[in-house]
């Protein structure tokens, strides 16, 4: 689907990216801002700073930043045309849909969507109805799955050979290299395409509003030396860490049962939810990760963990537990009888059975308690302190003081322990964990920290650090200014006089919408930001519009939430005579220095009237500039 240009706009500008966020987000009002706890990164004092005047937000320790529609993306891990969408219908802006050159204009994403229920479409077919098909209907009957289930699933069969899907490709005109970025298809060093997926049972993976996103791939045959299961590389629509399988189907249940279930496999969400459990997710074979964890937590806040028996399973309970407690998630763990996994145990007792036994499911201490204990860990003094120790490091991440208190409680009670001594405990490896999230490790963990300071230092030899501050008030100022007062800058200021490439290059940015006049008489940051495609430039443009310090380091007092265009005009002057006094005089000193240095007359004859006209050019602006 494309969205008109126009259109973006019109929602954009019509959009309040305050209330927006106020929705999710706590905001206090602070100057001319909005400032309150970043949604994206875990802190404690707020720098999650949204401006209704520029229409953006910032966080200034994760860097998150961008308009309206980035902040419903990252925040529900949408597409950016469903953030569109979810606006509009909010505002009430109806949508229509280009429809000339549809298929040139449709966004990259789309067509990537398309491509997959494509492929998903043509896998189901060979499973219902190709003759290569039939074993893999026999094996699917053998391990009681329904047609009515595998439909539903959207489960597929890729035909045996390389080029069977390829062929298919190219029957549907479809893109190749496309398909290859999605890795349906591979490419051979000699540049032959082949088939990713061949003989193997297919499971499209959804994202939560339920668009096919990427593969997985199950071999059939149990000789089969390969890996068990394949998966999609990783591409714009489809990023592991944030997808949860089966969300899609489950998230409706799970917000009226206010509970999930977490499995680790494919099959395993597809018996339960055959048999009637519904409420189930399955991290596919890992630990959680925090954005899939972000993410099930817009659902419920109680989570209970099925992994196998086995001690991968035990392993990947243990991380999920605390990444699941730190965002206050509360966690209780099944454990499985020996050699079942859920698929197995619903299929042997069925339903009730196996609801018996979530019943059953023991609060997280108990379980790891459970572990350490058999594993003979508190028979001798020495493993038994480790693995107190190690029970203290998930209640460490519990955010909930009161409860941290309850479970420490629990925890002595049950060994027979000093309070204090679990408590010092504690504290120790609360302050740990505080250090490490400072050193911002966690953080960059989820999210790639955006290095602005790469992108302005990259010639920040050349400029002096006033000017650096000059160049820097211009450029905020054009954020701020209505169009008269670009006009005068836009006059006295030229991108050539501009030393910091990343500076001169927003300057001609701001200065071409000018002039192609899209700024309908107001320039506006957000548009600007839409029309960026380089991350770091972004986050520097963020960075500098909300940014308070100014040459004069009286930016507030000078800019008072009322900015008349009588006032923007007077800053206006003020920092673009400085500016190009700044540039004058640095040609003129630079000019003294050579008239100090050169022996050739002409030269210095040159030289002298050059700096002559410097200082008429100089006294002529500033007269100018006052009689305006
Ligand atoms: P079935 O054997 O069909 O019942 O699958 P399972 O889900 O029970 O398999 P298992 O318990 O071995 O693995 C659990 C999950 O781990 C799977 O659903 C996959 O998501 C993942 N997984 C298992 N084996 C592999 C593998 O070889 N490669 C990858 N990428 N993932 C795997
Ligand atoms: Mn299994």
């Amino acid at each position: 689907m494309r969205i008109p240009e126009s259109k973006i706009e019109e929602i954009r500008n019509t959009s309040s990216v305050v209330d927006v966020i106020s929705e999710h987000v706590q905001l206090k009002k602070r100057g001319k801002n909005f400032v309150g706890l970043c949604p994206f990164h875990s802190e404690k004092t707020p720098s999650f700073t949204v401006s209704e005047e520029k229409q953006i937000f910032h966080c200034f320790g994760c860097h998150a930043g961008g308009n309206v529609f980035k902040f419903l993306m990252e925040y529900h891990k949408i597409s950016f045309v469903e953030a569109v969408q979810e606006l509009a219908e909010q505002l009430g802006i109806a949508i229509e849909v280009e429809q000339t050159d549809y298929a040139e204009q449709q966004s990259e994403q789309e067509i990537l969507y398309d491509i997959n229920i494509e492929a998903a479409k043509y896998f189901l077919n060979n499973l219902l109805n190709d003759d290569e098909g039939e074993h893999a209907r026999k094996y699917l009957q053998d391990r009681n799955i329904k047609t009515q289930t595998l439909r539903s699933f959207g489960l597929g069969y890729a035909l045996k050979g390389w080029e069977n899907y390829i062929n298919y490709v190219k029957s549907k005109n479809l893109n190749l290299d496309k398909c290859l970025k999605l890795g349906l298809i591979g490419k051979t060093s000699e540049g032959k395409y082949y088939d990713k997926f061949p003989g193997r049972l297919i499971f499209p993976i959804f994202s939560p509003n339920g668009r096919v996103v990427a593969f997985a791939g199950r071999i059939l045959d149990p000789r089969d030396t390969a890996a068990k299961y394949i998966n999609s590389p990783e591409s714009i629509i489809y990023i592991k860490g944030r997808i949860l399988y089966g969300l899609s189907f489950a998230k409706d249940e799970i917000r009226r049962l206010d509970k999930a279930i977490i499995v680790e496999g494919y099959m395993d969400l597809i018996s339960l939810y055959q048999s009637g459990i519904k409420n189930v997710v399955a991290a596919s074979g890992t630990a959680l990760t925090d954005d899939q964890v972000q993410l099930l937590s817009r659902y419920t806040k109680n989570v209970v963990l099925l992994f196998d028996a086995d001690s991968a399973g035990i392993k990947a309970s243990m991380r999920s537990i605390e990444i699941l407690l730190k965002r206050d998630i509360d966690v209780k763990v099944v454990s499985l009888p020996k050699d079942e996994d859920p698929d197995s145990f619903v299929n042997k007792y069925g339903k009730e059975e196996f609801e018996e036994l979530v019943k059953k499911a023991q609060n997280f201490l108990e379980f790891e308690t459970n572990h350490y204990q058999s594993l003979g860990k508190f028979d001798d003094p020495i493993t038994a302190a480790e693995a107190i120790r190690e029970l203290v490091k998930p209640i460490a991440m519990v955010q909930d003081e009161l409860k941290r208190n309850f479970l420490i409680k629990n925890v002595a009670k049950k060994f027979n322990l000093r309070e204090k001594l679990l408590e010092t405990e504690l504290d120790k490896q609360i302050k740990q964990e505080r250090r490490f999230t400072k050193s911002g490790k966690r953080i960059s963990e989820k999210r790639k920290l955006v290095d602005t300071n790469e992108l302005i230092t990259d010639n920040m030899v050349e400029i002096s650090p006033v000017q650096y501050n000059l160049e820097k008030e211009i450029l905020k100022l054009l954020f701020e200014a209505d169009k008269n007062t670009a006009e005068l800058i836009f006059t006295y200021v030229h991108a050539e006089d501009i030393v910091l490439n990343v500076n001169r290059e927003l300057f001609q940015l701001i200065k071409e919408e000018y002039e192609n006049d899209n700024t309908r008489g107001a320039f506006t940051t957000s548009g600007l930001i839409s029309g960026l495609k380089d991350e770091k430039q972004e986050a520097y443009v963020r960075e500098l519009t909300f940014d308070n310090y100014a040459v004069s380091g009286d930016w507030e007092d000078r800019f008072p939430s009322v900015t008349s265009e009588i006032t923007m005009m007077k800053f206006a002057k003020d920092s673009v005579l400085k500016f190009v006094v700044e540039r004058i005089d640095k040609n003129i000193q630079s000019n003294r220095r050579e008239i100090e240095l050169t022996e050739n007359e002409e030269k210095l004859i040159e030289l002298m009237k050059a700096n002559n006209e410097l200082e008429i050019e100089k006294k002529n602006i500033k007269l100018e500039l006052s009689a305006r």
